[in-house]
């Protein structure tokens, strides 16, 4: 019996370790990586199981060096903000502008600048 107690405890620790929230990171690319995450980024830019033919939005997986070619004198960095705080001034050709506004009303600035530098650092 003393057992099957001492199992359990030890898995009840081991579930509430696996479930605790993952430290906020201070690396500004990590900290932009939870950002993408915590915004849920991935659900129109990544293949999922809903829209594994086409995803809603232009893949990301490079676009740290696909933004430098957007807007003729745009830095990456700079098209990479607009396109997350202004999602309608630049639409990717072949997709819809459809991407939500307000995405990153709630984000603190150094958030925004995590995510802008996560995206950026995708090549
Ligand atoms: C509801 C779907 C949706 C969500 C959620 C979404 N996007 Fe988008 N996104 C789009 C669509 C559609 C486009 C293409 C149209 C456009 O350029 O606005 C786009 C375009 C972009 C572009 C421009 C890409 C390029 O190749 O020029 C970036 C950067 C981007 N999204 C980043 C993000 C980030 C970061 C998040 C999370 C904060 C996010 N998106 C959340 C749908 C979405």
């Amino acid at each position: 019996m003393e057992r099957v107690l001492c199992l359990c405890s030890l898995a009840v620790v081991v579930l509430v370790v696996a479930c605790a929230p993952e430290p906020t990171a201070t690396d500004p690319i990590a900290r932009g990586r939870q950002v993408y995450r915590e915004l849920g980024c991935a659900n129109c830019h990544e293949g999922t199981i809903t829209n594994f033919l086409r995803p809603v939005g232009p893949p990301l997986n490079e676009v740290g060096r696909v933004a430098a070619t957007r807007v003729a004198g745009m830095s990456a960095e700079e098209y990479l903000r607009r396109s997350i705080t202004d999602p309608g001034a630049y639409v990717v050709p072949g997709y819809p502008d459809s991407m939500p506004r307000g995405l990153a009303r709630d984000l603190s600035p150094e958030d925004l600048a995590a995510l802008v530098a996560y995206l950026a650092s995708l090549r």
